[in-house]
């Protein structure tokens, strides 16, 4: 059963067997830890990322440690390969109850009285309308089955004034009030969505732009004081794509070390 729709105490579990779920970004730091905590709580998992060497390489990592994964190379700012992707996956693994939609990542900043129209489009592009277009192939197979859970990928520069371009915020707004248009739209078909923001997780490019000492000194401005780490995300991801939270949907969720606090 779903776990959109299940209440009761043996439904509120974390575990996720006999669920396929499908991690859009899923080669990189928060799609590769999500995928991996989401197939050891039994879910089969679809990881999505264009290119393939990194795919394969996480998903070597979920099988073996005794996890079902299908890697697929896609972009999921094209709506012919996010259908393509909604095919495969239900012929491979079946139709999706999961949905995690976390490609993305390009924050850059950029001065906006520098931005052009064209880098502000591949922003949105590839923030916002990639969450609509993914969505939008795997929606219609969730309401037919009146059953689905879909977790959007945000971002604290939408909550509060950040270093990201003012492109990536807007977007990331965009999909913070995307998914809680969706929850509220489709409540009633059995169909939860929620949304992370997260602040400062720890990933391959922080670690490539900045030395451990400047990490470390990054981290220590948060309340908590360190970084965000990978799976620190993906146990939020667990927590709200499970029936542990079969009560909740429209939410953002910041996960930022006490610096957003709404
Ligand atoms: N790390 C942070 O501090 C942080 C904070 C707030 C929000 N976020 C958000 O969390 C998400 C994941 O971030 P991350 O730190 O894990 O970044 P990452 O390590 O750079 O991973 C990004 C992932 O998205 C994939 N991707 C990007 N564009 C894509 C597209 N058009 N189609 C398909 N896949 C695409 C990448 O694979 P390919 O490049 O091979 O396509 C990769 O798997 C992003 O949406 C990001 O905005 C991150």
């Amino acid at each position: 059963m779903s776990g959109s729709g299940a209440v009761g105490a043996s439904s509120q579990t974390l575990n996720l067997e006999g669920r396929v779920a499908v991690v859009t970004g899923g080669s990189g730091a928060i799609g590769a830890a999500t995928a991996m905590a989401l197939a050891a709580h039994g879910a089969a998992v679809a990881i999505v990322g264009r290119n393939r060497e990194p795919l394969e390489a996480v998903a070597e990592r979920v099988s073996a440690s005794g996890g079902t994964v299908l890697p697929v190379a896609a972009d999921c700012t094209s709506q012919p390969e996010m259908e393509a992707l909604s095919e495969q996956v239900t012929a491979h693994l079946g139709p999706a109850d999961v949905l995690c939609t976390f490609a993305g990542g390009d924050g850059m900043p950029v001065p906006t009285n520098e931005e052009t129209v064209a880098h502000w489009r591949q922003v949105t592009d590839s923030e916002l309308t990639s969450t609509f277009v993914t969505v939008r192939a795997f929606l219609p197979a969730m309401l037919d089955r009146h059953a689905g859970t879909i977790l959007t990928m945000a971002s604290s520069a939408a909550r509060q004034a950040a270093g990201s371009s003012a492109a990536y915020a807007a977007a990331k707004a965009g999909v913070i009030a995307f998914s809680r248009h969706l929850a509220g739209e489709y409540a009633r078909q059995g169909i939860r969505v929620n949304c992370l923001a997260p602040s400062a997780i720890e990933n391959e490019r922080m670690r490539r732009w900045m030395s451990a000492e400047q990490r470390r000194a990054l981290g220590e401005a948060f309340p908590l004081g360190r970084l965000g780490q990978p799976d620190d995300v993906a146990a939020a991801a667990l927590f709200l794509v499970s029936g542990a939270s079969s009560w909740i949907t429209g939410l953002t969720l910041d996960i930022s070390g006490g610096k957003v606090m709404v």
